[in-house]
Formats: C-alpha cells, sequence, structure tokens
C-alpha cells in the first residue's frame, strides 16, 4: 500500500480521531483539525510525529481561509471533512430554527466551504471527500426520522453535486461517504458496528478512490447508495 498526505477535518474524537489514527498507522503523514485545544486529538499527538493537529470550527469562514493561508505550501494526497453534528432528533415540527440552522450550517455549507478553500491542495489524482450518511438518501427515506440531520445530508450531497458539476474535467475523485450506523456520541449506543470493525473498511473505500476521478456516494463496503 502506497502512503501520502491527509488533511482530516474534524478529528478530535470519534471517526474523525479513528481515521487519524489508522491513516498515521499505515504510514501517512497526517494533518488534522480540531476545533478546541484540548481533545483525544491531541492526547494522541505524543505518539504520532506524523500528526499535525490545526484549530478549526469549520462554521466560521474566516477560520477556513486562515487554515487556507497557513497550509498554501502544502499537497495532500486526501481533504477528508468528517465534521458533523446530529443533535435535533425528531420531526422538523420538533426542530427549531435554530437547531435546523446549525445542522444545515455544519453538515452542508460548512464542508463546502472548505472544499471550496482547500481542494486546490490535494494531487490531481487525490481523493476529496466528505462524511455523508445513509440518512442523506432521498430515495431510501422510507421512515422519515431525525428529519433536520436527513436533510442537512441530503444538502450536504446535492452541494458536492455542485461542486462536481462545476468541474466536469477535475481529475479528482470526489467521495460522499455514508460510513453505516457506528457507536459515537453521535450514533450513539444502540448502533450496530463499533468504530473498530468499521474504520477499516472506511479507510478501504476512501483508498480506492484514488486515481478514479468522478463524483461516486458510497457506503462502508463500497456500494453505491440511491442519491
Ligand atoms: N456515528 C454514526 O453512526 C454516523 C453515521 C453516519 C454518518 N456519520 C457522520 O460521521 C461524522 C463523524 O461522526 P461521529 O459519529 O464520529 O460523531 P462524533 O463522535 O459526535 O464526532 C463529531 C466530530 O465532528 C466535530 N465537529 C462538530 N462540529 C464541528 C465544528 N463546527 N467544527 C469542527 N468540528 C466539528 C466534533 O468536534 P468537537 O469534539 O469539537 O465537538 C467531532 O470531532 C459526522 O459527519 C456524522 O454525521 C456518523
Amino acid at each position: 500500500m502506497t502512503t501520502g498526505a491527509i488533511l482530516l477535518i474534524g478529528a478530535s474524537r470519534g471517526l474523525g480521531l479513528a481515521l487519524a489514527e489508522a491513516f498515521l498507522r499505515l504510514g501517512w503523514s497526517v494533518v488534522a483539525t480540531a476545533r478546541s485545544a484540548v481533545s483525544p486529538l491531541h492526547a494522541m499527538a505524543a505518539d504520532h510525529p506524523a500528526l499535525e493537529i490545526e484549530t478549526l470550527d469549520i462554521t466560521d469562514g474566516e477560520q477556513i481561509m486562515a487554515l487556507a493561508d497557513r497550509l498554501s505550501d502544502r499537497r495532500f494526497d486526501c481533504l477528508f471533512v468528517n465534521a458533523g453534528v446530529a443533535d435535533a432528533p425528531g420531526s422538523i415540527a420538533d426542530t427549531p430554527l435554530d437547531d435546523f440552522a446549525r445542522l444545515m450550517t455544519t453538515n452542508a455549507w460548512a464542508p463546502l466551504q472548505v472544499l471550496e478553500a482547500l481542494g486546490d491542495r490535494v494531487a490531481p489524482n487525490g481523493v476529496i471527500g466528505v462524511m455523508s450518511s445513509g440518512q442523506g438518501s432521498i430515495a431510501n427515506n422510507r421512515g422519515g426520522g431525525v428529519d433536520a440531520y436527513r436533510a442537512s445530508k441530503a444538502a450536504l450531497n446535492m452541494l458536492m453535486r455542485c461542486y462536481a458539476a462545476r468541474r466536469a474535467d477535475d481529475s479528482h475523485a470526489l467521495l460522499l461517504l455514508a460510513p453505516g450506523w457506528i457507536r459515537t456520541d453521535l450514533g450513539g449506543p444502540d448502533a450496530p458496528y463499533t468504530i473498530e470493525d468499521s474504520i477499516p473498511k472506511l479507510v478501504e473505500v476512501i483508498l480506492a478512490q484514488r486515481g478514479r476521478p468522478g463524483l461516486r456516494y458510497l457506503d462502508r463496503d463500497g456500494q453505491s447508495v440511491p442519491w
């Protein structure tokens, strides 16, 4: 397996932290972001010299531009935006506007701001990816529930299609990853999958995209998810 460099956005804990650790174990150099100065990611840094930590709240456009400036001379083989929030359960009738706006901002607006600011730092055969969700599939939504989260991930998927459509000749692989329901703070204790059994699959799907231009919406097994 070839190594490389990844810029991982939103890696303080959960899936992002585990992705950072997995890429480090594969011998990659990792620039990972957290929005606070103390996190499990920071605790991991002492054992991993190939890990650099940057500070970023992805809902702050000025912070995104400042990060892009700091990394202006850097090149990556993969840019992956993992950060996301889901803490607005129930139907849209139960969702205060502030919560709806926060989910839309964090899960849809912010990842695309990051891609617009930093996508050109990715090697031509590299991967530009975002953590989506199966809940973002409009075609697969037969039960409703977590309406605002579903809407925010569907909006993310649409914005990624806009990003791809504006770059029809782009050589990057563009990835929307639906990781499955995983036991994290966000996924909760009832999720069927653990971080440990999920991360190798997610890494494999990300790595398999290298050198494959075009946009794909894939699950943890690399299978297409209906839009
Ligand atoms: N777990 C699942 O079952 C599941 C399923 C489908 C999709 N996903 C997606 O996978 C991604 C990671 O989820 P997870 O389960 O690992 O959740 P998690 O444990 O709650 O972690 C969420 C991560 O996002 C970061 N984040 C949230 N808002 C941010 C902001 N404004 N700026 C920067 N970072 C921010 C958090 O940072 P802080 O520590 O600073 O809060 C944390 O690192 C999310 O996009 C989620 O929607 C998860």
